[in-house]
């Protein structure tokens, strides 16, 4: 089946329709990570539930579901405070169209955020971690069935997909603001459940240092569109952690939420 990266027109002009800013930089907000959002100004909110092309799936605690766009460090911005899953029963194409929309409205660079479980103990719970790679380990593509642009292939280089100059930028942010931010590869599985102490043990031995349900399919399709991108997560747990709760994954995002906050504003006014 041909597939599109296109999203609906109407999702754009609804969203041109609600603000003059013309955002250049996309950011989307992981669990318990919403509140970057309130720190914008100007800021205008379009509930996912009035956009046509964004899927539909019950809301998980923690995940706001609307987009805003604003001001972020000067710079107009269009945030996504919160995503949808693959675990929630969309496909990949799916989960990567806020990554689709955010290129429709011109946006050339995406920030995207997540909480995730640290796989290798040199990771304790609320540090930052700057995504320097990542291991696709979903069983699913959202480039699957697109037959490339105009003229070209489907096959998108996936080296250097986490941009070097952009990680560059963070790691001189965060180093001003001493912030500890260290880089790790993320691996991406398909959830709900979280992984056994088997698989955590397997994803370390694959060169994982942490793993999340979500992000994978967004850096793809981010990638597969010429956007940069620039990749952090939140550790919430040690993965395989005993009894561990959403709750507690939400509790983590709190406290190194402002953090997080304080890091993404400076690097977005420094493009
Ligand atoms: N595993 C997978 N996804 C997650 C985890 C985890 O331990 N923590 C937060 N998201």
């Amino acid at each position: 089946m041909a597939v599109s990266l296109a999203v609906p027109d109407a999702d754009v002009s609804r969203v041109e329709a609600a603000s003059r800013l013309r955002p250049r930089v996309a950011v989307v907000l992981g669990s318990g990570l919403s509140g970057l959002a309130d720190v914008a100004s100007e800021a205008v909110s379009i509930p996912y539930g009035e956009l046509e092309g964004f899927p539909r799936v019950g809301s998980v605690v923690g995940h706001a579901g609307k987009l805003v766009v604003g001001l972020l460090g000067g710079v107009p911005v269009v945030l996504f405070q919160g995503r949808a899953h693959q675990y929630q029963g969309v496909s990949a194409l799916d989960a990567a169209y806020p990554v689709r929309l955010a290129t429709a409205l011109g946006c050339d660079t995406v920030v995207v955020t997540n909480a995730a479980g640290g796989v290798v103990s040199r990771l304790a719970v609320g540090d930052l971690v700057l995504i320097s790679d990542h291991l696709n380990l979903m069983g699913t593509n959202p480039l699957t069935g697109w037959a490339g642009p105009v003229g070209g292939f489907p096959f998108v280089p996936m080296r250097d997909a986490y941009d070097p100059e952009l990680r560059e930028i963070m790691l001189e942010v965060a180093a001003r603001q001493g912030v500890k931010l260290t880089e790790g590869v993320y691996a991406g599985l398909l959830g709900p459940s979280y992984e056994t102490p088997a698989e955590v043990s397997m994803l370390a031995g694959l060169g994982a240092d942490i793993v999340g349900m979500s992000t994978v399919p967004e850096v793809i399709a981010a990638r597969a569109l010429g956007v940069r991108v620039l990749g952090m997560s939140l550790v919430t747990n040690a993965a395989a952690g005993v009894g561990l709760s959403h709750a507690e994954v939400l509790e983590a995002g709190d406290k190194a939420a402002a953090q997080l906050q304080r890091l993404v504003t400076e690097f977005v006014s420094r493009l």
